[in-house]
């Protein structure tokens, strides 16, 4: 496993220290403590069980092709998704990993009024609009830690938003809002602006059929769904994303895209999208790993959220930063999010039996320092 390379793609000041190696070597003039060796990645929320087989080989096979660019791939991808979602392929708009579209939507919507969130949500994409001159609105979830989507709607409209993010199950908590609930929010806001919702791991969430807001696309709502080949196909290197949504916000997404897609990732997509006995692996493992982090956490009297995604919002009980560097030290990394509401909460990924293993060992050892 590329260790370095894991720990610079996620990036940002709540990261562990010692990941990036250019700020290792940045820093080594004023701290000559050399950075811990990290063991067990659990800051991030990618899936070690890895692609399916036969998306693994067509990969390799597609490397026999490498010389030329990849625009024959993307149009049997489409019509592929289109036609196992129910929509058309106009409503199809591929990008590289679904940070791409999340990133450029937002960036765009922005001139129209700002962009309003849960907070804590999964900041990334915005924080590029943010860079890019939109402004922010972050909404605290309820004290149960669930989006609180009246407040949402209430923020939006007094704002005059640009756009409203939803991230469903929200990363880092975990928590899936209820359907009904959501669904009739997206049909309100997206009167007045669109509605994106990122369904990075919808397809581990009970019922994904009922959980996505696919529908209100195909009823022709202004909502714009986000979906991604990187958690639960296990793909994050190949840079495979979509979104589904008017034909309208797909030409938008085109024309800003300045990049071609990967043929290895283009011709691997292709050959799992649906797979039905990948996906129950897939899942079968998540859930054993969210199992055992639960456990952990019962071991050790600490509490934490049921989760649907690849990770584990768990409450610490001690001040966040500190226990992320206290862990740090002891080689693990875990992820700290910014939310007045969770002082003492880290986020757990599932990563692998043996990472976590290795966290279970630690655990006690941080809780005591
Ligand atoms: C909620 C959510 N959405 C989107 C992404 C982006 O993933 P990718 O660009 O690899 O599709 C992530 C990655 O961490 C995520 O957690």
């Amino acid at each position: 496993m590329d260790t370095t390379r894991r720990g610079l793609l996620i990036g940002g000041a709540a990261l562990a220290p010692g990941l990036a190696p250019g700020l290792a070597l940045a820093e080594a003039s004023v701290d000559p403590t050399p950075p811990p060796t990290i063991r067990a990645h659990l800051g991030v929320t990618e899936n070690p069980y890895g692609p399916s087989p036969a998306a693994r080989k067509a990969a390799i096979k597609a490397l026999d092709e490498t010389p030329y660019y990849a625009w024959a791939l993307e149009p049997p991808l489409v019509a592929l998704i289109a036609k196992r979602d129910r929509v058309q392929p106009e409503q199809v708009g591929l990008c590289n990993g679904s940070l791409e579209a999340l990133s450029l939507l937002p960036t765009a919507f922005a001139k129209q009024g700002p962009i309003v969130s849960a907070q804590p949500s999964y900041a990334t994409p915005l924080l590029y609009a943010q860079r890019q001159g939109a402004r922010l609105e972050w909404v605290p979830v309820a004290a149960d830690s669930q989006i609180d989507l009246d407040a949402l709607a209430a923020r939006a409209k007094a704002v005059g938003a640009g756009a409203i993010y939803v991230c469903n199950p929200n990363n880092p908590t975990g928590l899936l809002l209820d359907p009904d609930a959501l669904r009739a929010f997206c049909v309100e806001m997206s009167k007045t602006c669109p509605v994106i919702v990122d369904e990075a791991y919808i397809e581990i969430s009970p019922d994904p059929e009922r959980h996505s807001m696919m529908d209100l696309v195909r009823a022709g709502h202004d909502v714009i769904v986000a979906r991604t080949f990187s958690k639960v196909y296990g793909m994050a290197g190949l840079r495979v994303g979509f979104i589904v949504a008017r034909p309208d916000r797909v030409k938008s997404l085109k024309s800003l895209i300045p990049t071609h897609k990967g043929r290895p990732g283009l011709a691997a997509a292709a050959v799992c999208y649906g797979d039905p006995a990948y996906l129950a692996g897939a899942k079968t493992y998540l859930e054993g790993c969210r199992a055992k982090i639960y456990a952990i956490c019962q071991a050790n009297g600490l509490s934490y959220l049921p989760s649907y995604g690849t990770y584990v919002f768990v409450d610490s009980g001690k001040p966040n930063l500190a226990f992320q560097k206290t862990l740090a030290s002891m080689g693990v990394e875990v992820r700290v999010f910014d939310s007045p509401r969770h002082p003492t909460w880290i986020r757990v990924g599932t990563a692998s039996p043996a990472e976590l293993d290795y966290f279970a060992q630690v655990l006690p050892k941080a809780l005591k320092a």
